[in-house]
């Protein structure tokens, strides 16, 4: 949510801190601006809208310059302008400021600084920051410490980079909270003396090499070749710069329109992969990274599963994973909620939070109220230099590769495989399910990426359902058990991408309510592939059809009950039914592209949303 960027070196400034922006623009879209240092001199550009409206800018009116700090805004305080568009700056505009977070108590020190006489211009928390600092400097304090003063004074969580004509040679930053990235040039020793700031690592590919992934109250200073770091108190550290293996094709997008269809079509090699990591030649579940004594896990009695989001619809089906080849307790909650409601957890009782980035502001919440109750906590992250990951007790990797796509798509079937398999690893730890049919259920997970490819082969089916998608307002999607957070995922992606309301729900509480609901412009969509509650998942679809309501079904192939009763079908190969969610949800996914596509609206950048949620 909301990306910085910051350089300093040989290369034109401008040029990589806008091809650094347009390759974070997924964290926000609502406007972009850069601050140039030429010599001593800062100049600034902003605009409100996508980065490709500053590139047209800065192309017109070049910006020289040394050193550098860009933004990409996800408006919370004050709406998406160009007043509101950061860099902000001091009155005299000789300081600028770039901020991914909140200044919680922003009004405060906004009263305080114009009751000193500070003039403020826009509506954001971010501007106080650099009045603050110009405030210190006039107290004659050194940049460096009158930086560290506004740190003590500067409330929330938050990721920042400052540059001020006081001191042209540096770029100071501080985070707390909100990711960012220091990183150094690709040639081994820095000869050029590039450093660069980054609130991700697509911003640093291909031109850093090493990166430090910064701690919370970790702030400094990075000049021409040179590193400062301390924490907030300004005692001095060493970072660790570790090699960037992230490589410039995992981030493009290829071949394809989108991230978004790039990433679905990902699909079965990521599988592949994943389970190349995760089972070895004897058809052992091996977790390397996982730091959790077996002891440990034989006595875990309950499961709390917290996440936002599409990585909540996985942690439901995280929970019947659990509690059907585990037979232990287990509940699935919004972090939103979790950490709000005084949760009761006893002793036995493990958390495992679920995020594709590790940053989501929500769930990190939830880990810690967890944490505050000495409670483990185990992370399924699909950035092992997350928040998230660096806090849990232990972490599972997703192994998803980088997701750009603001829709998620990918990390949901990383976050389903690996929850489930995690499942039968505690289940052959607490020796619950027999070596027999795990050995079944691992045979049938390898047949997943040919009847994925399959599903994608037939793509040419789903973009008539898009068609007719295009031409309602309102959808409903059903399923049960298995299925059913697989409704609740349809009906996100549907709605994110393509602005239709879409609600999932189970298909027994259909006829609780929502029922009501059902006309000729209210299609269902309903997911039925083979499973003991098939005939259930028909009664429903018969309750639509009375009410002259249109039927559109996932099925598994040849089912030809479900066929005739069905507008539209389409069909997935068959599967054992816990696995069937990893299957019916690209059928789905492709839908929404397609439906999107078809309403014109911009698949990557679905309007109001961003990835990586690090505001409340
Ligand atoms: C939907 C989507 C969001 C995220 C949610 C949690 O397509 O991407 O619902 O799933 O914001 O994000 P992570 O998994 O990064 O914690």
């Amino acid at each position: 949510m909301c990306g910085i960027v910051g350089y300093i070196g040989p290369k034109s400034v401008s040029s990589v801190l806008l091809v650094g922006l347009q390759k974070l623009e997924y964290r926000g879209y609502d406007s972009a601006g850069i601050a140039i240092m030429d010599k001593s001199e800062l100049s600034i550009q902003k605009n409100k809208g996508k980065i490709a409206g500053l590139v047209d800018i800065v192309n017109k009116r070049p910006m020289p310059g040394n050193l550098g700090i860009g933004h990409t805004r996800w408006a919370t305080h004050g709406e998406p302008s160009k007043v509101n568009s950061h860099p902000h700056t001091n009155s005299s505009g000789t300081i600028a400021v770039v901020q991914n977070g909140i200044v919680e108590n922003y009004m405060e020190l906004k009263n305080e600084l114009m009751d000193d006489g500070f003039i403020f211009s826009s509506e954001t928390d971010t501007e106080v920051i650099p009045h603050l600092f110009e405030k210190y400097l006039k107290e004659n304090f050194r940049p460096e410490v009158a930086f560290l003063r506004v740190l003590k004074r500067i409330e929330g969580k938050f990721a920042i980079a400052l540059v001020s004509e006081k001191v042209p040679e540096k770029i100071f930053f501080a985070k707390n909270g909100a990711p960012l990235i220091l990183a150094i040039g690709k040639d081994e020793d820095n000869q050029q003396k590039e450093n660069f700031l980054a609130s991700d690592l697509p911003a640093l590919v291909p031109l850093a090499k090493k990166a430090y992934y910064l701690k919370d109250k970790e702030c400094g200073f990075i000049s021409q070749g040179t590193v400062v770091l301390s924490d907030f108190e300004g005692n001095l550290k060493e970072p660790n710069f570790e090699k960037i293996l992230m490589k410039s094709d995992d981030i493009e997008k290829g071949e394809f329109e989108h991230y978004m269809l790039k990433e679905i079509y990902e699909q079965p090699d990521m599988i592949e992969r994943i389970l190349s990591h995760r089972i070895n030649e004897n058809k052992h579940i091996i977790f390397n990274e996982l730091k959790l004594e077996r002891d440990y896990l034989a006595r875990i009695g309950r499961i709390v599963i917290q996440a936002s989001g599409t990585s909540l619809h996985a942690g439901y089906n995280g929970k019947n994973f659990f509690e059907q080849f585990v037979k232990v307790f287990a509940d699935a909650d919004y972090s939103s909620e979790f950490r709000y409601r005084n949760p009761v957890v006893a002793g036995d009782s493990m958390v495992i939070a679920i995020s594709q980035s590790g940053e989501t502001a929500d769930t990190l919440a939830s880990l810690h109220e967890a944490k505050s109750k000495f409670i483990k906590v185990l992370s399924f992250v699909n950035n092992m230099n997350s928040t998230m990951a660096r806090e849990s007790d232990a972490v599972i990797d997703l192994l998803a590769g980088p997701e750009i796509g603001v829709a998620s798509t990918k990390a949901y079937t990383a976050e389903l495989l690996n929850l489930f398999l995690f499942a039968l690893y505690l289940s052959s730890i607490k020796w619950i399910l027999p070596k027999e049919d795990r050995i079944q259920l691992l045979d049938e997970i390898y047949t997943l990426p040919e009847k994925m490819r399959k599903i994608l082969r037939n793509h040419e089916r789903l973009k008539e359902i898009g068609a007719f998608l295009n031409t309602v307002n309102d959808t409903i999607f059903l399923g049960r058990t298995y299925n059913f957070p697989t409704a609740l995922e349809g009906a996100l992606k549907l709605k994110e991408i393509s602005y239709i309301h879409a609600s999932g729900y189970a298909g027994g509480e259909f006829k609780h309510g929502p029922i009501a609901l059902v006309s000729e412009k209210v299609p269902v969509i309903a997911i039925v592939p083979q499973s003991e509650i098939r005939t259930k998942m028909i009664s429903n679809i018969q309750e639509v059809k009375a009410r002259n309501g249109k039927i559109i079904s996932i099925i598994t192939e040849g089912d030809q009950e479900v066929k005739d009763l069905s507008d539209y079908y389409f069909e997935i190969p068959p599967v054992a039914e816990p696995l069937s969610p990893l299957l019916t949800i690209l059928p789905l996914q492709l839908i929404s592209y397609y439906t999107a596509l078809y309403r014109g609206c911009d698949v990557d950048q679905p309007r109001n949303l961003a990835k990586s949620v690090t505001v409340e």
